[in-house]
């Protein structure tokens, strides 16, 4: 059977700079490999779909990323677009660019970051399907601690305004799915409003759009800190046995 085609925005124009480093974490290697590299070959080795790539990135990354691109051998870019200041503005310049590539309509889009160099076939299979029953949808993985939502007093001082129950709280990843029409309407109505939002599936809420939850991993992890590195590489070690 033909696989179904899926186009992905890559957003991979942060600076990093929470590393700390000189070089941008995306380029960071784990286990040999950097960062950027290991995502977009999750993608293109994956059999869960036909997967066309589109990376955001700044012009300084830009030439690095297209040797990896060449040297991993990634057959499934399509392209590269401009990244902005904010994650927001990263992921409105790829909905442009795959809107001038001519995707429309029930097309399906992945937003997945480039620092999450883990996700694996079960969630790439589990996201793929929930697009057959969802406009949107976002892996995600129940939380291990109690949360707590803040509040600022009337003396200045951080304190528990209330505790929600657990079982109802789901930790968000990457990918969050699109039809390609939605998100386009959520990125429209995010530069309409001049909201920059962390994640994806925020704006599809904000418009009552209803958002499937879908299994993420633990292993799923986003690349922010020197830490997340060699917990990256245990991950691997433990998945290639
Ligand atoms: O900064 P944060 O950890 O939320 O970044 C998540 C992803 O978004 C990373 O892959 C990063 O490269 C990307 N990003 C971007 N443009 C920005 C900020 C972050 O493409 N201005």
């Amino acid at each position: 059977m033909e696989k179904k085609t899926i186009y992905v925005i890559i957003p991979a124009a942060g600076k990093g700079l929470r590393m700390g480093g000189p070089v941008p974490k995306l380029l960071l290697e784990v286990a040999g490999v950097p960062v950027i590299a290991r995502t977009l070959m999750a993608f293109d080795r994956s059999e869960t779909a036909d997967y066309k790539m589109v990376i955001v990135t700044s012009s300084e990354l830009r030439p690095t990323i297209k040797d990896l691109v060449e040297k991993y051998s990634i057959s499934s870019v399509i392209g590269y677009a401009e990244g902005g200041a904010t994650r927001t503005d990263s992921v409105s310049s790829g909905v442009r660019f795959l809107e001038e590539k001519g995707v429309s309509g029930d097309d399906t889009v992945f937003v997945h970051d480039g620092a999450r160099c883990l996700v694996d076939e079960d969630i790439l299979g589990a996201s793929a399907k929930s697009m057959s029953s969802y406009d949107v949808s976002v892996a995600s993985i129940p939380v291990k601690n109690t949360l707590k939502i803040t509040e600022v007093n009337s003396k200045g001082d951080l304190v528990v305004k209330s505790t929600p129950d657990r079982d109802t709280i789901r930790e968000v990843q990457t990918p969050q799915c699109f039809k390609f029409e939605v998100l386009r309407k959520c990125y429209g109505y995010a530069a309409e409003k001049g909201i920059f939002a962390t994640d994806d599936t925020a704006l599809a809420e904000m418009l009552g759009i209803p958002v499937c939850i879908t299994e993420g991993s633990y292993s799923n992890i986003k690349i922010t800190t020197a830490e997340d590195i060699p917990v990256a590489e245990e991950f691997i070690r433990r998945r290639e046995g």
